[in-house]
This record gives C-alpha cells, structure tokens and sequence, in this order.
C-alpha cells in the first residue's frame, strides 16, 4: 500500500538487491515510496533514508531505546551517528555522544547531554554505565564499548559484526538497514517538525560520480555526501 501518487515528489532506500540511485531515473517498488519531507530540499531530502533510516533502526527497532534510558552513540556527529544523536534527543533518551575535532561541538549542537572528545578522552574512563550503546565505528572502539553496559544493556552497531568475545558477554547486535516506508514517513514527520536535520557536507553532480565517492572516504567529510541530476 503507499499514499502517492504520480507526480507527488518522493524519497526512499532502496533494496540492496538491485541497482543504486546514483542515476537519472531508478525503478523502485511502489511500497518503498514515502512523501519527500516539505520542508526539505531534494539535496537535503537524498541524504535521509540510509543514514536515516539505519539511526532509527538501530535505536529503536534493534535497541528498543526508551524515554529515560542512556544512550552512548559512537560517531555522534557522523553521517549515521548525527541523525541517531537528533532522534535519541527526541525520544527522551540522555544522550552521550563520542566525537572529535568539529564533531565535539556538533553533537552538542544536535542535543547531546554528554560528548567526550575521543582525541583527548577514552570514553570507557569517564561515562556512567548505559542502557544501550549505538557503535557506527566498529573495530577496536567497538570492541571496548562493552564496557560501559549496565548489567543487562544492550549493544547495536551498523558497523561490523561485533567481536565473539563482546557477543558472549551481552546482548549485541549487527543489522543491515531496510527499507521502511513508515519509518521515512515517520522521519518526514520529524524533519518537518525540525527535530531532524540532515547535515550535508558536500554535493555533486552526477557526472562527478567517482569524485563524490572519493569524497565519502576521506576522514574530514562532516554530514552526508549527496549526488544531483540537474536538468538543464
Ligand atoms: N549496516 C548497515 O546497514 C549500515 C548502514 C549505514 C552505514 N553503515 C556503516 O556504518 C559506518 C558509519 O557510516 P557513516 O556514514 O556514519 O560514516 P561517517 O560519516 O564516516 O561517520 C563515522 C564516524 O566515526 C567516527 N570515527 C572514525 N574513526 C573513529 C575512531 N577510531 N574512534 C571513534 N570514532 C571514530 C568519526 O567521528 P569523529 O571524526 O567525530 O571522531 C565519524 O564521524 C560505516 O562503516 C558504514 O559503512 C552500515
């Protein structure tokens, strides 16, 4: 079922399954669409439904986040990590964020309670135990979060498969996003509202495309990188 109809402008996450959007026109099944948010630009409205959607799957659908609880995001400022920061907040959650440089300031800007800057602090030194930690980092950072649990928290990272060892201790879970038309409704809703706000670090126009990737790879790329089809 979908609410569009021909002409309406949409956004969506595509299926893994099939080719990309880095192209003029993408075939997408109809139960994929949801209503672009008004409020948002076409550039602003592409850099939502990966990041997105991956944010509130991990918080909530994976993390089951409540209203009270503590959150530790890992990359509280990065291209998943900045949209998990605005939705913790807007959940009701005390959100702690880990960052570093610029991302120290922005993850306060986007609601944080807490940030520790990872160049100066190991986080595992100074936050009170959590109810759930949400990894976009993976690897060695991963690894130590399990450290900062409460007795029966939880752990979900889009990152990697979490450590053998890590996975024996506590609850902890790797997912891959889905697409999910009702969640970028729901993330329309709030962007709408201005509870989220997509960060973008840089646009190209589709015949730049390799240059756009070469973007996304490089450590000082702040908020999403997000391709154009300019119609002349
Ligand atoms: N499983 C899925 O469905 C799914 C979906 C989306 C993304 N992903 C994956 O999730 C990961 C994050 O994606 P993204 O788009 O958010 O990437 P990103 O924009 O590059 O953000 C990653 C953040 O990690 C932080 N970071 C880098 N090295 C670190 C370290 N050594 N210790 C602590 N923090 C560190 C950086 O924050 P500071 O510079 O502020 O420290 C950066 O903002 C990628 O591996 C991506 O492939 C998976």
């Amino acid at each position: 079922m979908t609410d569009v109809a021909k002409g309406d402008a949409v956004y969506a996450r595509m299926g893994f399954d099939r080719d990309g959007a880095a192209a003029e026109y993408a075939v997408v099944p109809a139960r994929f669409l949801a209503p672009k948010p008004r409020t948002l630009g076409h550039v602003e409205s592409a850099a939502l439904p990966l990041s997105g959607l991956s944010a509130w799957q991990g918080l909530f659908v994976h993390g089951g986040l409540q209203a009270g609880e503590r959150v530790l995001i890992l990359g509280a400022a990065g291209g998943v990590g900045h949209f998990a920061t605005q939705l913790a907040r807007w959940r009701g959650a005390h959100v702690i964020g880990v960052a570093s440089g610029d991302g120290v300031e922005i993850a306060r800007s986007l609601g944080a309670h807490e940030v520790v800057d990872r160049s100066t602090t190991k986080f595992e030194d100074v936050v009170e135990p959590v109810d759930l930690v949400f990894d976009t980092v993976g690897g060695d950072v991963l690894a130590r979060s399990a450290a900062v649990l409460r007795q029966g928290g939880r752990l979900v990272t889009v990152a990697e498969e979490p450590p053998a060892d890590v996975a024996e201790k506590v609850a902890a879970t790797y997912f891959v996003v889905k697409p999910d038309r009702d969640q970028l409704v729901e993330l329309a809703r709030l962007a709408d509202e201005g509870a989220v706000r997509p960060a973008i670090d840089s646009v190209f126009p589709l015949d730049e495309v390799r240059a756009a990737f070469k973007r996304v790879m490089e450590p000082s790329k702040r908020g999403k990188v997000v391709l154009e089809v300019v119609h002349d």
